[in-house]
């Protein structure tokens, strides 16, 4: 191609890739088309439709003509209600200075590390980790320093684990409870260490709670902000209605932390995509105020599949998976398939599956972990059944 044709793009574009969580979508989408009959354990969003209170809500905001511009950081009455869930939870005098609603929790996560970042900054980032991070991170001019979880851990980070990446240029520590992929949850006592950890060392916690409703056998969701009155400038909480309420496709989250860098944020977004869309704000206000019972279903549904999936994943010889505390990802380690017919790394692993057996995984080396593969339970209990016996007539026939 002559040179006048191409196109010349930032340098900073060459750090990143695109998300290899799409990258698995996009080819067992491929296969359905030729006709596979494909089950997906890629994607991670509910297989539920958005409840009927959220859906009328947005309908009413549609007819009422609430669709202009609002305030850049969200309207009045959705801050208002991200402010009382965070009282009514954490018992936090928190005030719409503290809040600011975006396109969605990965918006307000790229908006913080836009924010925070200066050339050569560090991030501290326990792996395996949700993907977006350490690009985000890259893409705003800093460098993540990755440490790793283990599965005999269940995953679950600590204060000593994070405190091993910190070096003189560390300013943030990224932290996902429960974590995609690993499902871990950081216990509240460990979650404690961390927050005195980044105070003490100067450096600011986000904290992304993107998972929080679901965490499973009794325990109970931490967060950094039940210490925010504490150390207001040493954490910021990231929120995402993506997820608690099958609400994806909205593109609705929000930060909430100290009021300057709310303010930060918020002018960053006013010059990027200004407000979140009116009519998901709506939506999210009905969301957040709405029948807990459509939140408890969907949890229902996720207790019940983890409950089958892992001792069936543990009984395909080869397998090892943990027993994740949350979210709706388990994560096998696959590592005895490596050096079998050729395969090699996790990524040969996922492919391999969906081509022996169409099931579609991603695999761990897009959350910096190569001896795993991620499966999402968030599909049908039958899907998830019939899934899993193809995948151990496959890894069966490997011998
Ligand atoms: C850990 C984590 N954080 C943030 C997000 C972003 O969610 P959204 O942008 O849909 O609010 C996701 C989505 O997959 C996620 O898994």
């Amino acid at each position: 191609m002559p040179e006048s044709n191409r196109i010349r793009l930032a340098s900073r574009l060459s750090r990143v890739s695109p998300s290899k969580t799409f990258a698995v979508a996009a080819l067992a989408s491929e296969l359905r088309a030729r006709g596979v009959d494909v089950i997906d354990f890629g994607p991670g969003e509910p297989d539920f439709g958005t409840p009927l209170a959220i859906r009328v809500a947005a309908k009413r905001a549609i007819d009422a003509g609430y669709t202009r511009y609002t305030n850049v950081p969200g309207c009045d009455e959705l801050r208002d209600a991200i402010v009382r869930k965070y009282a009514d939870k954490y018992g936090l005098a928190l005030t719409k200075r503290n809040v600011v609603a975006g396109t969605g929790g990965k918006q307000e996560l790229f908006n913080v590390a836009f924010c925070i970042l200066d050339p050569g900054d560090e991030v501290v980032i326990p792996a395996p980790y949700w993907v977006s991070f350490p690009d985000q991170v890259v893409l705003a001019g800093g460098e993540p320093v990755f440490v790793q979880t283990t599965i005999e851990d269940r995953f679950r980070p600590t204060a000593a684990l994070i405190e091993s990446g910190f070096s003189s240029r560390t300013r943030a520590v990224i932290l996902n409870s429960p974590c995609n992929p690993s499902g871990a949850v950081v216990q509240e006592a460990e979650l404690r260490k961390i927050v005195e950890l980044c105070a003490s060392r100067g450096a600011l916690l986000i904290y992304d709670e993107t998972y929080e409703f679901f965490v499973y056998d009794g325990q109970r969701h931490a967060s950094v902000m039940s210490w925010f009155d504490e150390y207001p400038s040493s954490m910021v909480a990231i929120g995402s209605l993506s997820k608690s309420f099958a609400m994806t496709g909205w593109r609705l989250g929000y930060a909430v932390g100290h009021p300057d860098l709310i303010a930060a944020m918020s002018n960053l977004q006013s010059h990027s995509t200004s407000n979140p869309s009116s009519i998901s704000q709506m939506a999210g206000v009905a969301a957040l105020q709405g029948d807990p019972a459509d939140v408890r279903t969907m949890y229902e549904a996720y207790v019940e599949r983890r409950k089958w999936l892992v001792p069936a994943l543990n009984e395909i010889p080869g397998l090892e998976c943990a027993v994740p505390d949350g979210a709706f990802y388990v994560f096998p380690r696959v590592k005895s398939l490596f050096g079998k017919r050729g395969i090699r790394d996790s990524q040969d692993v996922a492919t391999y599956l969906l081509e022996a057996a169409a099931v579609a995984v991603v695999p761990g080396s897009a959350f910096g972990q190569d001896d795993y593969v991620r499966l999402s339970y968030a599909t049908s209990l039958e899907s998830i059944k019939e899934g899993v016996r193809r995948m151990r007539e496959a890894i069966e026939a490997l011998g």
